[in-house]
């Protein structure tokens, strides 16, 4: 493959989306840089954010052991959660193969950083968090798209944010997709304000753990609402 002839094409002919997306990713993750936890991919899909944190890690945080750990169907079609979800897009509903990945991820000396979970994560995002009741996250960036994985992702790990860590919502108000309702219902009476980077399309939506009105840096009354990701006792919840 030719890197040069790739960086090429990417540069001149992807639009003002594709760079932004890109920029705005490195600014959220410039915000975590300094946290612990690992960044937290929902939704693979054919891996370019999965990578992408990866290689941010290996680049700002080459000494740590922090990686990015992202869930998929892998294999399933995703199922829409409401009527008026858009079927999703046939590129979109093609995700890569996890080899497939894990294989790139080695050729370029990241296999580290990356885990994969697949299936469906409204089942799979609670069982991951319930084996693993010390596991921390920095950076939660949700791109299910549809309510059922991102209501029960919210549920699973926001608990497992750190203070100061950031929950992006790639989808957040657009109009097809279930995941602002997802994102609403979540943080309804919690004070988190969802806010934008006004000069990136995606993510749209983005807040930071602690700083919910009314709360402290160290506690944001977030109070998961439905029982879909028990989390081991012992284990701090919804702040
Ligand atoms: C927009 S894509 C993710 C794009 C990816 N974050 C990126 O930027 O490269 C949405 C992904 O969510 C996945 N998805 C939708 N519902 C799911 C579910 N219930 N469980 C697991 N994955 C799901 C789809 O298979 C699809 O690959």
């Amino acid at each position: 493959m030719d890197e040069w002839a790739l960086f090429n094409d990417f540069a001149l002919h992807a639009g003002l989306d594709r760079h932004t997306k890109l920029l705005a990713r490195y600014e959220l993750f410039r915000r975590v840089v300094e946290l612990p936890g690992d960044v937290v991919e929902c939704g693979v899909c054919r891996g370019a954010g999965l990578l992408f944190w990866a290689k941010l890690l290996e680049i700002f945080a080459p000494r740590s052991d922090r990686r990015v750990v992202g869930f998929d169907l892998f294999g399933a079609e995703p199922k829409r959660t409401h009527e008026w979800d858009e079927p999703f897009m046939p590129e979109v509903a093609r995700t890569a193969s996890v080899e497939s990945l894990l294989e790139i991820a080695r050729a370029q000396g990241l296999e580290r950083r990356v885990e994969i979970v697949p299936g469906d994560a409204s089942r799979t995002v609670g069982e991951y968090a319930a084996a693993r009741p010390g596991w921390r996250i920095s950076l939660l960036n949700l791109d299910f798209d549809n309510y059922d994985p991102t209501r029960a992702a919210l549920a699973a790990f926001f608990p497992r944010v750190v203070a100061g860590g950031v929950v992006a919502f790639d989808d957040y108000g657009a109009p097809q997709w279930g995941e602002s309702d997802a994102v609403d219902e979540f943080l309804r009476g919690s004070g988190y304000v969802p806010r934008a980077l006004p000069w990136a399309l995606s993510p749209r939506a983005y807040v930071v753990k602690g700083e919910a009105a009314g709360s402290s840096a160290q506690a944001a009354p977030v109070a998961p609402a439905a029982p879909v990701a028990p989390v081991a006792p012992g284990a701090p919840q919804g702040s």
